[in-house]
Formats: C-alpha cells, sequence, structure tokens
C-alpha cells in the first residue's frame, strides 16, 4: 500500500486488514508533503496500534520529472492549484503549527507534524519501495493489489523497473483521477476546487501516465466517486463510543470536512461489490506541461482511443452507508500483529 501517510491517514491499511488482506508492506510516497516524512507517519501510525510487523519501505522522493519551481511556472500559465500538496511554499509558520513540510529542503523532518507521536522505529531501508513491489509480484504472481493513494513516482518505477511487473500484479487500485468536473471547479467555492485538485496524479503526471496505461490486469480509478462521502458528526459520535488509539487518532485529527479519500479507494480494492455504478473507459494522462489540463485523466471510448491506452475500472458511486461501516469496523476493531501471525 502505498501512500503519502499522515497522523489521520491509516485507514486504509485499517480497513484492508480488516477485509482480511494481507498488507505486505507499506510504501511512501511524496504527494501531499514529501516522502520521508510520510514514511515516518506510516511507522508511527502502524505503532500506534501494535501493527510493526509490518513494514514500510521508502518510495521516491521525487517526482520523475517535477519539482515545486516547474510546478509554479506552470501555475504562472496556467492558474493556481487550489491544493498544492508537497508543492505548496516552505512555511516555518504553518510547520511550527504543525503541518507537514512542503517545498524546501524534501529531506527535513517536521516533529511538530506527528500529532500521534514521533515513530520510534524507522523505515526499513534495505530496498526500495519500488523493488519491494517488483520482488512481492514475482513471489506471489496473480495476488498481489497495488494500492496507490499519493503519486504514482514508485508504481512507473516498478513498471519500467520490471516489464512483467503490471502483468504479474492482481490489480492496481488508486486514489485520483477526476473527470468532467472544471465547471464546478469555476462555479463552486474554492474548497469545491479543491476537491477536485487531483493532486496525486498532478505530483506526477509523467508517473502517473506510465502506470496508468500499464498492463494490470486490472485498474481501478477511484476519482470523482471519492468526493461522495463525508464522515459527518454521526459518525464522528459513534465512532468515538469505543476508545482506542485509532479512534481517538481520528476523531481528533481527521477534518471532517474532507470525504473519505484514501478510505473509499481501500474499501473498493478490499470490496469491489462497494461499487453501485461504474463503467470501463479507455484511459489516458495528459502530459502536455503547455497544457492546463497537465497531470489529469482524458477518457475515451473504443473506437475513438488513440494507441497505448488500456481500458480502466471507472468508480462513479458506491454504497456510502457500507462503506462507512466498513471504516467504522476497521477502527473500531483493529487488527495487530498479534492476530495477524
Ligand atoms: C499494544 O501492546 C501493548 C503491550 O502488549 C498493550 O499494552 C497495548 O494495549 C496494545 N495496544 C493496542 C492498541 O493493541
Ligand atoms: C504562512 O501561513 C500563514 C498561515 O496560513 C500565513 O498567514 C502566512 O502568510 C504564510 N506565510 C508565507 C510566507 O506564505
Ligand atoms: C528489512 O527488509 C528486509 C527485506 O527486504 C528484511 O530481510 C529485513 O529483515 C528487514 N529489516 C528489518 C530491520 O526489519
Ligand atoms: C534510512 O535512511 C534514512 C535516510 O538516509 C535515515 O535517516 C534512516 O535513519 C535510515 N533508517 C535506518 C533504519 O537505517
Ligand atoms: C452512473 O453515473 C453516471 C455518471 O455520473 C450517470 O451519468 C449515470 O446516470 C449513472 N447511472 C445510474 C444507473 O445511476
Amino acid at each position: 500500500m502505498d501512500n503519502d501517510w499522515s497522523t489521520a491517514g491509516f485507514v486504509p491499511f485499517l480497513v484492508a486488514l480488516d477485509g482480511d488482506i494481507d498488507v505486505l508492506a507499506l510504501a511512501s510516497d511524496t504527494a501531499n508533503s514529501w516522502q520521508p516524512q510520510v514514511a515516518l507517519h506510516a511507522v508511527a501510525t502502524l505503532e500506534a496500534g501494535n501493527l510493526s510487523c509490518i513494514p514500510v519501505y521508502p518510495g521516491a522522493t521525487w517526482p520523475l520529472l517535477n519539482t515545486p519551481h516547474r510546478f509554479h511556472a506552470w501555475e504562472a500559465m496556467h492558474g493556481d492549484l487550489a491544493w498544492q500538496g508537497a508543492f505548496a511554499p516552505e512555511n516555518k509558520t504553518l510547520e511550527a503549527e504543525g503541518n507537514d513540510p512542503t517545498s524546501g529542503n524534501p529531506n527535513r523532518i517536521v516533529k511538530a507534524a506527528f500529532k500521534e507521536g514521533f515513530p520510534k522505529g524507522r523505515p526499513n531501508n534495505s530496498t526500495s519501495a519500488a523493488n519491494f513491489m517488483v520482488e512481492m509480484v514475482r513471489k506471489y504472481p496473480g495476488k498481489v493489489s497495488i494500492y496507490s493513494a499519493g503519486s504514482l513516482t514508485n508504481v512507473a518505477l516498478a513498471v519500467r523497473m520490471d516489464p512483467e511487473f503490471a502483468s504479474l500484479a492482481k490489480d492496481l487500485v488508486i486514489m485520483g483521477g477526476y473527470v468532467d468536473d472544471n465547471m464546478l471547479q469555476a462555479t463552486g467555492s474554492i474548497l469545491q476546487a479543491d476537491f477536485q485538485s487531483d493532486i496525486n496524479l498532478m505530483i506526477d503526471p509523467e508517473a502517473s501516465k506510465i502506470a496508468l496505461t500499464a498492463d494490470f490486469p486490472q485498474i481501478t480509478i477511484t476519482g470523482n466517486v471519492a468526493n461522495q462521502v463525508f464522515p459527518d458528526k454521526e459518525f464522528m459520535k459513534d465512532l468515538i463510543k469505543v476508545h482506542n488509539p485509532y479512534t481517538e487518532l481520528f476523531y481528533k485529527y481527521y477534518d471532517p470536512s474532507f470525504p473519505f479519500w484514501d478510505e473509499t479507494a481501500a474499501a473498493l480494492m478490499v470490496d469491489p461489490s462497494l461499487a453501485t455504478n461504474q463503467t470501463s473507459v479507455y484511459l489516458d494522462v495528459d502530459t502536455s506541461y503547455g497544457s492546463p489540463n497537465y497531470g489529469n485523466i482524458h477518457v475515451y471510448q473504443k473506437a475513438l482511443s488513440p494507441p497505448g491506452v488500456r481500458q480502466v475500472n471507472y468508480v462513479f458511486q458506491v454504497d456510502g452507508d457500507r462503506l462507512k461501516q466498513r471504516i467504522m469496523h476497521a477502527m473500531q476493531y483493529p487488527r495487530s500483529c498479534a492476530d495477524l501471525h
């Protein structure tokens, strides 16, 4: 499971464990913050629930081509993105208040952001996230799901490192890939525009294209549907009826004005029957730096699709009640290493 992990970002691995999936490892990537920082969040949030038997492998810190400077030059031409993720300007004031680092030195660690506690352990440096993914699909051909809810840099590296990587995996499930939302970005609030920012794909457009055109047996896109279900007040009230480190961290630090993004993608990996409306389309990623849609997806029907793209499963709607039940159960009754082995 590859993600830009954070203080309240543990639900995806809890949902996977609750769905009887063996989580082989967590991998870190750069999306909302820099890779070294989010790798430590992964270690820390595993420690919070006695889940340190799950290793964390560090991913690539830099996107294939993109840099904060290059991204801001693009913004100067095409307008600001409401959510800039790791490319937002460095802001010492915000960091002192507990924000994860953005721009500046990508290797700096901002301890104030570890509201879950700074980890005792460290990521396992013996191999890279991309290499670990390659090793695992070779060890368990056809059985390994690749979950990606941050940038697709590590997945793209694995695809390029081993030409059989994608076909040997079971599937790729991503969070990101919004489509047909331009009018909403224009007419809605800044927060609504923020919801469609698609930073996971836009941080590394070239990697997104490599990953999403590779020959995985199946690709599931959790794009527009990721904005469907929110943790409303009722959910928070029910959640905190059970006290444990995860319910407490979530209750305290998850901002309920944000929908279940990564959580929806994880639940769809565990239980594809949660999707109540989905379609199959051919999908490409815009990699023209001169385009206002640089890093966004473009979808086609078969007869009109260009060479080199493939069919993906695009989810429009999920069963919101069942999704919330899964998330609630995963946090209230989390597995720990004692249950896993
Ligand atoms: C983790 O393990 C410790 C020591 O065995 C125990 O005291 C604690 O309750 C466990 N925490 C959780 C969340 O399972
Ligand atoms: C840093 O963030 C604070 C709080 O949002 C803001 O007031 C300030 O202007 C920012 N500083 C810089 C240099 O952007
Ligand atoms: C790190 O991972 C490797 C496998 O890649 C494993 O052999 C090793 O035991 C791990 N190290 C630690 C400290 O867990
Ligand atoms: C892994 O590498 C990072 C960066 O070089 C270093 O800060 C960290 O201490 C290393 N972790 C271990 C367990 O060696
Ligand atoms: C499925 O979603 C699409 C896109 O929002 C919509 O056009 C279509 O009417 C939906 N189908 C059903 C059966 O709800």
